[in-house]
């Protein structure tokens, strides 16, 4: 059987080139050996933009833009938003009966990001349960493979935890998901530090080339190089950092060597890492505006993805609410019904 692979995206905005390198160039590769679940976490944005909903709403499109820009497949893949799927919020519910408090009040994340956003009321039930709502985005699909980035390999072992518990509680439901981690390149923003939509610092999917080379003119470089006849030193260049992954090996070697020697000045080598951005960019930007021309068709990927994924999800769940004792194996409770195929559907 054909092992799946879920992850998700919150939307607080659109994405930028480290969500790709980051995280959707897996997620495209991953679609052609799994069967794929990606989701647009509207729950998980709203634990901590719950004074701003509008970002989280107006996100919503910007981030399925995005992603079937890059390559995700509706063909191929499941895609979805959190809350058309209110069997997410059914198991998260569940399993808040059996999370002890501790294990969410020591997940490292819950205490950095309230450290981190002073300015966000997070003394919520709602954050608190922010890894265990993600546990249950897991498991409902029964995904094996979550492919994530290290930040939050505490979110899957408390994922773990939680299955392992349930399964002793009440019977072998779900299997133990997976972190898949591969290795990610360091993608700097223009001022040097990770790119971030926080930062104020990141090249998006969607920017015109003329913001991209706004962006890119007055970047950060090796603070050495302060005239064009200083050599620099690329190692400690973010630029660098950006042509190592978006440039094709001969402009790296070049680059590499020229800096060095001040054969080339910053603008020179910006200037190529803008050719290759503008031929990466130009595809995906090609395919958002086609997507962006056809709004009904963008709202039938959701409408189907959820249909999709109910099928899935509800089965799950009543699995789970079975094996607790909720109720027995061929009840049909007044929202359900019985499928052609005598399975009892939403
Ligand atoms: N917490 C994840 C993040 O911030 C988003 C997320 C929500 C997720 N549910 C998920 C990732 C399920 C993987 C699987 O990036
Ligand atoms: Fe950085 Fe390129 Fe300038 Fe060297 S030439 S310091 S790599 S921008």
């Amino acid at each position: 059987m054909v092992q799946r692979v879920l992850s998700g995206m919150r939307p607080t905005g659109k994405l930028h080139l480290g969500h790709w390198s980051g995280a959707l160039v897996n997620w495209v590769r991953l679609q052609d050996q799994y069967e794929c679940f990606y989701v647009i976490v509207d729950y998980h944005a709203l634990t901590s933009e719950y004074e701003t909903p509008q970002v989280v709403r107006e996100s919503i499109p910007e981030i399925l833009l995005d992603w079937l820009a890059v390559g995700i497949d509706p063909e191929r893949s499941v895609i979805f938003v959190q809350s058309h799927v209110p069997e997410h919020a059914e198991l998260h519910l569940l399993l808040s009966m059996i999370v002890p408090l501790p294990w969410l009040e020591r997940v490292p994340t819950y205490k950095e990001m309230k450290q981190q956003l002073v300015e966000k009321n997070l003394d919520t039930y709602g954050f608190l349960g922010y890894p265990l709502l993600q546990t249950a985005d897991i498991i409902l699909y029964k995904a094996e493979i979550v492919p994530v980035g290290e930040d939050q390999l505490p979110h899957l072992e408390l994922a773990r935890e939680i299955v392992r518990r349930f399964n002793h509680l009440y019977g072998p439901v779900f299997p133990e998901p997976q972190a898949l981690l591969t290795p990610v390149p360091r993608v700097p923003g223009t001022d040097g530090r990770k790119m971030s939509k926080s930062f104020h610092n990141a090249i998006y999917l969607s920017d015109p080339p003329a913001v991209v080379w706004e962006k890119l003119r007055p970047m950060v470089t090796d603070p050495a190089r302060v005239r064009r006849t200083d050599p620099g030193n690329p190692d400690v260049c973010p630029v660098f950092d950006l042509h190592k992954v978006f440039s094709p090996q001969p402009d790296i070697d070049f680059v590499n060597v020229e800096c060095r020697r001040a054969g080339i000045g910053c603008i020179d080598c910006k200037q190529i890492l803008f050719k290759n951005l503008s031929g990466f960019l130009e595809p995906i930007q090609a395919r958002r505006r086609d997507w962006e021309a056809r709004r009904d068709d963008l709202m039938g990927v959701l409408h189907e993805g959820a249909q999709k994924a109910r099928a899935i999800a509800h089965e799950t769940l009543r699995e789970a609410q079975t094996a607790v004792g909720l109720i027995t194996p061929d009840e049909v409770r007044p929202r359900e019904k019985r499928t052609e195929d005598g399975k009892v559907g939403p």
